[in-house]
């Protein structure tokens, strides 16, 4: 029924973040994810403080060697790539060089902000100073955020600065509460949810298995939506080839 499931979000590194606590159970999260239909397992550890970056980074490759090596000795057919979640605040205009930090090292950068404290006019300033630099800024579980959630057509004003939009594969479900379930929804089945990420920290309740959600999704979200989400738009971030997304209706606020 899926295609290859291209997960662009996830805290599967081991002791570098909130993520996971060992390197078994990395191992288990990449297995689970290969078992539950995902072909591309992005590691994307948080990035919080900038003055960290290249020792992460450093840290980052390091493990990212080793874990690769052992799923090959396991005969694994999961392709891992690497990326960090970016935390944005206003420190970002300090930085001016972002290449290693990008997702598989495109021009595509996965980015996070405070989920309470962050005005739409902050992410709109970081936004275009990211887009300065010919990078694309893809927004990690927007619907998760205050300020969306508040005026969830906010969104199709971010898209038109170039934005992209990447949900959290349990939003729909209501784990996160209800109106980040409305918003997930809404933007999913109005065109505007790009990519689709587990956001996986460990084996729980945020694991790496994508498609478990499927069953809890109220009968309205348009999974063929999602399917292009999961599987094929992730493509461009790949090759990073330029993806231009297709909104489709207007986003009804809650
Ligand atoms: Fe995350």
């Amino acid at each position: 029924m899926f295609g290859n499931i291209t997960d662009i979000h996830s805290h599967s590194l081991w002791d570098i973040d909130d993520g996971s606590d060992s390197f078994e159970e990395t191992m288990d999260m990449c297995f689970e994810a290969e078992d539950s239909g995902t072909g591309t397992l992005f590691l994307t550890p948080h990035l919080i403080h900038w003055e960290q970056a290249e020792d992460l980074y450093d840290e980052r490759e390091e493990k990212f060697e080793i874990l690769s090596e052992c799923l090959e000795d396991h005969d694994s057919e999961l392709m891992i790539k690497k990326g960090f979640e970016i935390l944005c605040d206003d420190e970002i205009f300090n930085i001016s060089y972002f290449k290693p930090y990008t997702l598989n090292g495109s021009r595509y950068i996965l980015i996070e902000f405070h989920f309470y404290k962050t005005t739409y006019e902050d992410v709109v300033s970081w936004c275009n100073y990211l887009s300065s630099f010919g990078l694309v800024p893809i927004i990690a579980h927007p619907e998760r955020y205050e300020f969306v959630m508040d005026n969830a057509s906010c969104v199709e004003k971010l898209s038109d600065i170039g934005a992209l939009f990447q949900m959290n594969a349990a939003s729909p479900t209501g784990v996160f509460g209800d109106r980040e379930a409305y918003v997930a929804c809404e933007m999913l089945n109005c065109g505007y949810v790009d990519f689709i990420g587990s956001d996986a920290h460990d084996l729980r309740m945020r694991n790496t298995d994508i498609l478990s959600n499927l069953e809890m999704y109220p009968d309205e979200l348009n999974i063929d939506l999602f399917k292009k989400a999961a599987c094929d738009n992730p493509n461009f971030i790949l090759s990073d080839g330029l993806y231009k997304p297709k909104r489709l209706e207007h986003i009804e606020n809650l």
